[in-house]
Order: structure tokens, then sequence, then C-alpha cells
């Protein structure tokens, strides 16, 4: 069999949708120089909507990419772990289990360790596999908050670790070029740009008192770094998005998704000088407590990045498109703009006339 090479293993995690880092020559030492990776965090694999499961669909992405091997499950709610094992029974690979991602990182057969538990945990898991010698990949947001954030590039930095964030776009030949196409100034100079989420969402509804914690999830393990609160939602998994203590709302949800296209597409190196925020939780009688609608305008070089979400319920229709974008970004320039939804983009003159395909 031929052996994976480099090449092949980063088209490979284009192809899936993914930005895995290089295997390093000397780190990786499965078979055939296989980057052996164990997944922490499968997903919520029965909450209402379909929603959640981050961890499950990076299995499937990294099982198709040539010179990474999934070798290795980790996650604190056993049933969903169950579920992980079977779905890897049936793609015809034996794997290792863990409910403390601890076992994961004394594990010699593990060279990464991919966290797409929630939020809060991102940070601590990160700068753990650093420590004990592991490159990451770890989901967006890529850490709760910019303190918990700076302590995953000084662990990467210290022990010489590959870590990298689960943005996507990435690895899209289309957005770099045009990307591309507005640093060159054909456009003139960009004036600033809008990333747009306007993605209908569902109630999580309201509970009269503390909810049960399943009994197949070391709850301990879940809160983790965070402290141990009663259940206040109908679902553990998923709906922790929209608490404060664990989640960022949808702005850290699919907000990371636009936001790191404008700061890509605009060569923003620095963070923000300042940022505004404002936003609520409009007509949602729930227990979600991030808003669901949300305006932040961040003031950066060379230009200023407008976040819009509109997180509105699908049955009442509000939340509409801007400029044809429903979720995307649009960069305005000052002679036209580019649009993309993420995957493809296309520019506009000031009258609105298409004038480039990418
Ligand atoms: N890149 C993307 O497109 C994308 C899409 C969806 C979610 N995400 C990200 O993936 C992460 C997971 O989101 P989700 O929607 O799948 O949530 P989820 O609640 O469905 O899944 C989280 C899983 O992590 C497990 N878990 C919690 N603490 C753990 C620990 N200490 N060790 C091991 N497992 C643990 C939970 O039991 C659950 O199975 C989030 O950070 C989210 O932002 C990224």
């Amino acid at each position: 069999m031929r052996k994976a090479t480099r090449r092949d293993f980063v088209k490979g995690c284009m192809a899936a949708g993914l930005a895995f880092g290089l295997p390093r020559a000397a780190g990786s030492t499965g078979a055939n120089s296989d980057v052996r990776l164990a997944i922490v965090g499968l997903g919520g694999i029965d909450v209402p909507g379909g929603v959640g499961g981050r961890g499950r669909q990076l299995i499937d992405a990294f099982s198709k990419v040539r010179g990474a091997r999934v070798t290795a499950l980790c996650d604190v709610d056993t049933a969903i772990l169950d579920h992980g094992v079977q779905m890897m029974k049936k793609m015809g690979v034996e794997v290792t289990t863990c409910t403390d991602l601890r076992r994961v990182l004394d594990d010699k057969n593990v060279d990464a360790v991919v966290v797409a538990t929630p939020n809060h945990w991102h940070a601590l898991a990160a700068v753990w596999a650093c420590q004990a010698g592991k490159d990451v990949y770890v989901e967006k947001p890529f850490a709760y908050n910019i303190w918990e954030g700076r302590q995953i590039v000084a662990a990467a930095q210290k022990y010489g670790r590959i870590v990298q964030v689960g943005t996507q776009s990435r690895s899209s030949a289309a957005l770099r070029q045009a990307g591309e196409f507005i640093r060159s100034g054909e456009l003139g100079k960009p004036r600033y740009a809008h990333a747009v989420i306007y993605r209908p969402r569902a109630s999580i509804g309201r509970v009269a008192a503390p909810t049960p914690v399943p009994s197949t999830v070391d709850y301990d393990l879940w809160s983790g770094p965070a402290p141990i609160e009663p259940v206040r939602r109908k679902n553990l998994h998923y709906e922790w998005h929209w608490i404060w203590t664990y989640g960022n709302g949808e702005i850290g949800n699919n907000g990371p998704h636009s936001l790191d296209v404008c700061r890509w597409m605009l060569g923003v190196k620095e963070p923000p000088r300042h940022a505004l925020s404002i936003g609520g939780r409009f007509l949602f009688d729930d227990d979600g407590q991030t808003p669901n609608v949300h305006i932040a305008l961040l003031d950066c070089e060379p230009a200023p990045i407008l976040c819009e979400i509109r997180g509105l319920p699908e049955d009442k229709k509000p939340a509409g498109s801007f400029r044809g974008v429903r979720t995307g970004v649009i960069i305005q320039c000052e002679g036209g703009y580019v649009r993309t939804d993420l995957t493809g983009a296309k520019a506009f003159d000031t009258q609105d006339r298409e004038i480039k395909s990418f």
C-alpha cells in the first residue's frame, strides 16, 4: 500500500472541510506514519432538532483523510460513547474508549487530540494535550474567552505543538481567491466587513425545576473547569450553547466561522482596538440566557467588522436575508463588494452587477 504523503494528508483535510496541521515527521509513530487521533466529545444523540454532535461529524470527516486514523474515543456520557463505538464498528474500526480525557493523554497510541467538547472545556483540554506532547485540533470557538485562548497559544509555543482551530473556511480555494482579489485592491480600499448570521432557531423551552443529569453522564467531568451547577434546561447536551457558564451564544457558535472569514479577507492581524456589542433574547420565552439578536462592531485595521446575528424563530419568518446572504460575509469596498456564503464567492460593482465569481 502506498504511504500517505504530507500533500495527500492536507488535500484530504481540505476535501473533508478540515484544517488540520501537517503530520510532523518525528511526531507520529503509528503504522505508515499515520496521525493517530483521539476524538474527545462526540456530541448529543437525541437533542431536539438533530443539532449537536460535532465530534461524530469529525469521526466521519477524519476517517476520510488519508494519513489520519481515529484510534480512540472519549466522552463523559457512556451512552454517547457506545453510540460512537457502534459507528466505528460499522466502519470496521476498533477503538479504545474512555470517559476521562486524561486517559487519552496517557495513551502512547494517540498523536493528536480532537477537542469537540462544550466551549468551557476547550482551553484546559488543549493545554493538557500540549503538555502531554499531543497536537491539537480544537473546535471553534478556540476558547471560552480571550484569556483562556492565550493560555492555549502559550502552551502550544512552550511545548512546541501544532494547535489548529476548526473554523473551516480557510481550506476553501474559492475563499482564498476572493480574499486575494480583495487585498489586491482591484475593488478599491475595503470600507467594512459585514458578517451576516441569520440562522433561525427553535425555542429550548422552560423547565420549572432543575432537570436530572442523565444516569449515563459523569457530570463532574462534564462540568470540568466550570462550577457544578444544577441543569436548568431540558437537555444537558447542545443547549449549553445558550447558557453563559458554558457557552458563548450564537456569536461564539456560528460567529467564529463568519468572523474568521472577515478577518482573513481583510488581512486583519491584530485583535480589535475597541469593541461595541449590544444584544438581547427576543421572541423566545425560554431558559436560554445568551442573546439571539446581537450586533457587534469590531474596530479593526484596515477596516471595521460588523457582526449581525438574528437567531429568530423559523415559524415567524422575520430573519430574511441581507443582499442575498443569510449566513455569510459581505466585504464592502470603495468600488464594489464581495459576497460569500462561506463556500463560494462573487464580486459586484457599485451598481450590484456581478463582475467576478470564485
Ligand atoms: N466547526 C463546526 O462547524 C462546528 C459545528 C458544531 C459544533 N462545533 C463545536 O463543537 C463543540 C461541540 O458542540 P456540539 O454542538 O457537538 O455539542 P454537544 O453538546 O452535542 O456535544 C458535546 C459532547 O462533549 C461531551 N463532553 C463534555 N465534556 C467532556 C469531557 N470533559 N470529555 C469528553 N467529552 C465531553 C458531551 O458529553 C457531548 O457528547 C462546540 O465547541 C461547538 O462550538 C463546531
